[in-house]
């Protein structure tokens, strides 16, 4: 059973101008501990698509299947990272405590709930900062508390709204292999989200390039590049090249 089945899910939004088409009859899933990237354009309803599966809106047509179920309001098993990382974290707690929120659902002891928290900071690299707030923190380490609080959630999809869009770009690259990093090590199918093609192709199993608005799915590319990668390694590779080309010219036409 696949995890994630979207299946032919369109979206309009009534705006004082009209009507406004966002997502027409979009299809694509996604298998268990898949890593899929999902490139367009600035406006072509990205996050649209992304609030749809994460039952924050309903489609108008079409349905979004998780795990078997469909989903009809934000469903327990999926952990939403925001592009906006200093909006997603509450300034006036400590890092630990902002972890440990998502948590509060599941009946743990606190302990339990303390320590699912630290394995979470662990893995991001910040254990260390785990009675800082926030606001004390980098912008690239403001993400890796968001990361850890959706790998704490222990999910079976995780998804991302183009979560590297506002820091450097040593930063990013950075970002980029902690994800790989942790994401090998969970079972959990990713849905990531970016407008960056070189993002998409180096960290993908599999690349959806979607049409302008409104949104359908132009391509599906499998990217078969070795792992683990690395920046310096898989950007030379010629394969990445090629498929660099490819969704390049799927995104002009
Ligand atoms: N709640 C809403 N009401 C009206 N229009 C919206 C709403 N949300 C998004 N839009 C419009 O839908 C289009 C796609 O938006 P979005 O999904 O945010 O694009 P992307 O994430 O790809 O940049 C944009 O034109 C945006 O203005
Ligand atoms: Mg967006």
């Amino acid at each position: 059973m696949n995890t994630l089945e979207v299946t032919g899910v369109s979206k309009t939004f009534d705006t004082p101008s009209g009507p406004l088409p966002v997502l027409e009859r979009l299809t694509f899933s996604a298998r268990k501990g898949e890593l899929i990237c999902i490139l367009g354009p600035s406006g072509a309803g990205k996050t649209t698509l992304l609030r749809s599966i994460s039952g924050l809106d309903r489609p108008d047509t079409g349905s979004v299947v998780l795990r078997g179920s469909e989903i009809d309001g934000p469903p327990e098993h999926l952990a939403f990272v925001f592009q906006d990382y200093s909006r997603s974290l509450l300034p006036w707690t400590s890092v630990v405590k902002n972890v440990e929120l998502v948590l509060l659902r599941f009946s743990l002891m606190a302990s339990e709930r303390r320590e699912r928290a630290m394995r979470a900071l662990e893995s991001v690299g910040l254990a260390d900062f785990a009675s800082s707030y926030p606001w004390q923190l980098s912008g690239g380490m403001q993400q890796r508390v968001a990361i850890a609080r959706a790998l704490a959630y222990d999910a079976p999809l995780l998804v991302m709204d183009e979560p590297f869009a506002a820091v450097d770009a040593q930063t990013r690259a950075e970002l980029q292999d902690l994800l790989l990093e942790v994401h090998g090590q969970i079972e959990s199918a990713l849905v990531f989200v970016t407008h960056d093609v070189d993002e998409a192709v180096y960290l993908a199993d599999r690349v959806i390039v979607l049409s302008k608005r409104p949104a359908s799915v132009s391509v599906e590319l499998d990217v078969e590049l070795p792992s683990p990668r690395d920046q310096l390694v898989t950007k030379a590779d010629p394969e990445f090249a090629r498929l660099r080309t490819e969704v390049l010219s799927a995104i002009r036409h």
